[in-house]
C-alpha cells in the first residue's frame, strides 16, 4: 500500500469513528405518531418533522406508530400479571421510549382533545417519561389541534416531563403540504427548527442532570 493510500484510509478509520462518537454523544428523540385512524393524515406529519428531525446532526430519531406497534388497551389490576401477549405488545414499545433522551408528540385533535390510541400509550408509561422533555407537532381542522396540545402539556406535567413552549400546528393541515411532503408554508419549516432547537436544549441539560442524579419521581 502506497502512504497516500495509507494516509487516505487512516483519515477515512478517522472520520468512521468521530461520526461513530458523535453519533453515540447524539440525543435519542422518539417521535410518536398519535393518529392510527384508517386513511389517517399523520404519517405526512410526521415524515415532514422527521426530515427536520434526522437532517440535524446532534439528533438520532425513532419513529412510533401506533399503528405498527399497537399496544393493549385493558390494563392489568394493580400489581397484577401481563398476559405474555400484552407484554409482547409493550416490549415492542417500552424500552424505546425509556431509551429516548426527549420525544416529539405528533397529533391531530380529535373533539377538542388528542386521540384515545395516544392517550393509552401515554398510560401504559411513567418512568420512561420522568425528567425528558416533550415537543409537539399538531394538526386538524381549524383549530390545528392546538386544543389537543394544551390538554397533552396538562397529562405530561403529571408524569414529570418538561413540555417544550413552541409547537408546530397545521391548520387544514390537508391543505399545508404538497404532493412530496413539503410544507407548503415556510414558517412551518422555521417553527419546526425552533421547536427542535427548544427540545434540543431541554434534552441536553436534562440528559446531564438524569446522569449527574437519579429523577426524583
Ligand atoms: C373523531 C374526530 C374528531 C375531530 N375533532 C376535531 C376537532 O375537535 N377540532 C378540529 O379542528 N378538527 C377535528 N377533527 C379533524 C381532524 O383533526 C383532522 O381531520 C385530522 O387530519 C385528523 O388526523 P388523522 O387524519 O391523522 O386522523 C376531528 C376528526 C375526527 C376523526
Amino acid at each position: 500500500m502506497s502512504t497516500e493510500q495509507k494516509s487516505s484510509e487512516r483519515k477515512s478509520n478517522e472520520r468512521t469513528s468521530s461520526e461513530q462518537a458523535s453519533n453515540e454523544q447524539n440525543l435519542k428523540v422518539a417521535v410518536l405518531v398519535g393518529s392510527t385512524r384508517d386513511g389517517r393524515f399523520g404519517p405526512v406529519v410526521a415524515d415532514w418533522l422527521l426530515g427536520h428531525l434526522e437532517a440535524r446532526g446532534d439528533l438520532t430519531a425513532d419513529r412510533i406508530d401506533l399503528v405498527e406497534t399497537p399496544l393493549p388497551v385493558t390494563f392489568p389490576s394493580f400489581g397484577g400479571e401481563l398476559s405474555p401477549d400484552d407484554a409482547a405488545l409493550l416490549a415492542a414499545v417500552s424500552p424505546r421510549l425509556e431509551a429516548a433522551d426527549a420525544f416529539v408528540i405528533v397529533t391531530p385533535e380529535y373533539n377538542h382533545s388528542f386521540p384515545a390510541p395516544l392517550k393509552n400509550a401515554i398510560d401504559w408509561h411513567n418512568r420512561q417519561w420522568h425528567g425528558k422533555p416533550v415537543g409537539f407537532v399538531s394538526y386538524g381542522g381549524l383549530s390545528g389541534g392546538l386544543r389537543a396540545v394544551e390538554q397533552l402539556r396538562v397529562v405530561m406535567a403529571e408524569l414529570n416531563a418538561a413540555t417544550i413552549r413552541n409547537t408546530v400546528s397545521f391548520h387544514g393541515a390537508s391543505q399545508c403540504f404538497d404532493a412530496e411532503g413539503k410544507a407548503i408554508d415556510p414558517a412551518a419549516d422555521n417553527a419546526a427548527k425552533t421547536m427542535l432547537d427548544q427540545l434540543t436544549w431541554w434534552a441536553q441539560a436534562l440528559r446531564d442532570a438524569r446522569r449527574a442524579r437519579p429523577f426524583a419521581a
